[in-house]
């Protein structure tokens, strides 16, 4: 049974795991930068990418030890080669290399965004063709997965990614970065049904494209809407009752613009892979599927279209070496394995064929 170790520097983790191909996890280990970044309110390229080289080694060297292996019982090693910050992918990219070269074995170079959309069949066994939901701080994509390697892109975000979003707002309520998982715990505390409502007037926020046909995002408005508000607001610290509010409208209106967009794509996918699988899965991952109101609307969508609905783990959600050495397994099964002439990539479509869209959020 084939053993990969997976290497992911793309963004604020170093994260390193060794993965079998029975989908055993051996380990798993991720170092997050937050308090490296926390400062700035957002990731600093050249502060991850420093970080990325002072501690790749010694937790490649634990996630080995908790394995249990040494690299002799390696059949191959997986990095992440882009999309993402060039420096800390150079940097992870180098390190498998290296490791490869070393103890003469296949390199496999990843795909940050397929390994987000494969990590349904390591935890799931997901067969082919399926749709995937990526949200993530880079990203936010509508996929359908039909092969290793083969994927459609139906959506895409126009302007910021969902995470992103997220993260903007949260910082202009005065919320501490990574703004997701805060605005989340502050949008819990509008919690009687007058309150709701009253945040819902007080806050009106607008959804754009939303009711439009296709499935593409944009969440700019969003933010610029969120502004005004907070801008409205008598001056210095908001209170505790207007941030919840302000965050509960926010939540609401992303979670009905995200499902308005999933359910066209539900319908094209149903159009376009009638012999699918039956029950077709619907996956959704990325740091951004950690929401929990997110997910609830989405169960409710996928169950009405009688899909499977899957959501990894959140340790496998969010950003992780298990998921690259994931595709490194699958690379390596189907024979398509990499030269060390391989460069990295900040950018790197999943389907080529996808038109270009503008704008910051856009990484692929
Ligand atoms: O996939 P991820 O770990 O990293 C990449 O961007 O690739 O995603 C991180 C993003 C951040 O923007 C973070 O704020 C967001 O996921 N996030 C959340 C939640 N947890 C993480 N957004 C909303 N609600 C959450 N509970
Ligand atoms: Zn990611």
């Amino acid at each position: 049974m084939k053993i990969v170790l997976g290497i992911e520097t793309s963004c604020d983790e170093t994260a390193i795991a060794v993965v079998r191909e029975d989908g055993q996890i051996l380990s798993n280990l991720v170092l997050s930068q937050l308090e490296e970044h926390k400062a700035f309110g957002g990731v600093v390229p050249e502060i991850a990418a420093r970080a990325h080289l002072d501690h790749i080694d010694t937790l490649i060297k634990a996630a080995m030890q908790d394995a249990k292996i040494d690299f002799t019982n390696l059949d191959g090693v997986a990095a992440t080669t882009g999309p993402g910050l060039i420096g800390g992918v150079m940097i992870g990219m180098m390190a498998g290399k290296a490791i490869a070269a070393t103890h003469d074995l296949p390199f496999l170079a990843v795909n940050h965004l397929e390994a987000h959309a494969l990590t349904a069949r390591l935890t799931n066994q997901t067969a082919f063709p399926f749709l995937v939901l990526l949200v993530s701080g880079g990203h936010t994509q509508i996929l359908v997965a039909e092969d290793v390697g083969v994927y459609k892109r139906w959506g895409t975000t126009i302007d910021d990614a969902l995470g992103e979003c997220f993260d903007k707002s949260a910082k202009l309520m005065g919320l501490e970065y990574p703004g997701g998982p805060n605005l989340e715990k502050m949008a819990a505390f509008c919690a009687s049904p007058q309150a709701q409502k009253t945040a819902l007037e007080k806050f009106p926020l607008p959804s754009p494209l939303k009711g439009r046909q296709g499935c593409d995002f944009s969440f700019s408005g969003l933010k610029t809407s969120i502004r005004n508000h907070v801008e409205k607001l008598p001056a210095g610290d908001l209170n505790r009752e207007d941030i919840a509010a302000l965050a509960y409208s926010f939540q609401i209106t992303v979670g009905n613009i995200v499902i308005d967009r999933c359910h066209n794509a539900i319908e094209q996918f149903f159009q376009t892979y009638p012999q699918g699988n039956k029950p077709p899965a619907f996956v959704v991952c990325g740091g951004v599927a950690a929401n929990k109101h997110l997910r609830a609307k989405l169960q409710d969508l996928t169950a009405q279209a009688k899909m499977d609905f899957i959501a990894p783990p959140l340790a496998l959600c969010s950003d992780n070496g298990a998921m690259i050495a994931w595709v490194g397994i699958e690379k390596l099964l189907k024979g398509d394995i990499d030269t060390f002439a391989v460069a990295a990539r900040p950018r790197w479509p999943l389907d080529p064929t996808a038109e270009k869209r503008p704008g910051g959020g856009v990484k692929a």
